[in-house]
């Protein structure tokens, strides 16, 4: 019970933070968002069946569930995040790029958590548009 009210607080919360900023990830430019994710490779690949580096592959990303990889360790905190949010819709992502240890701690309520992220994008456009260029990085299209 107790758990169910933190969540709640948890997600108004995040709804809040994203009502403020306006964030609309559905504008962004995809073309710019694969120039973008350059600064994403050190860590990650995008395509099809790519290697997990310090980070999981992101092929299909904006599809799969939140900490879905099989073959990353991921962390608790995003473990845990993962029994919360179902999948990466456009208000968790641009939430999560933004400061990634401050979502989780959000989303699970607990402060301990820490992101195994160490980087942030910090611009809303920016983060829309890696967002649209994440997108188009499915079967579907
Ligand atoms: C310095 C290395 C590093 C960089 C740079 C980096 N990431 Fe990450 N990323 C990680 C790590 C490590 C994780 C696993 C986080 C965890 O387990 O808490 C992660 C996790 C993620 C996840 C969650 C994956 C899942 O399976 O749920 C997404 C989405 C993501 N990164 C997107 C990005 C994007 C987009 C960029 C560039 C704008 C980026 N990352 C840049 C290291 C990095």
């Amino acid at each position: 019970m107790r758990k169910s009210t933190l969540f709640a607080a948890a997600a108004a919360l995040a709804v809040g933070a994203v009502t403020a900023t306006g964030a609309h990830a559905q504008d962004g430019d995809a073309a710019n968002g694969e120039k973008l994710s350059k600064r994403c490779i050190a860590c990650h690949t995008f395509e099809k069946g790519g290697a997990r580096k310090v980070g999981p592959n992101l092929w299909n990303i904006m599809d799969r569930g939140v900490a879905a990889s099989e073959d990353f360790n991921y962390s608790d905190g995003l473990t845990a995040a993962a029994e919360k949010v179902e999948s990466w819709d456009d208000e968790a992502m641009m939430a999560y790029l933004e400061d990634t240890t401050a979502w989780l701690r959000e989303v699970t309520g607990d402060s301990g958590v820490r992101s195994k992220m160490t980087f942030k994008l910090p611009k809303e456009e920016d983060r829309r548009d890696v967002i649209a260029y994440m997108k188009t990085l499915s079967e579907g299209s």
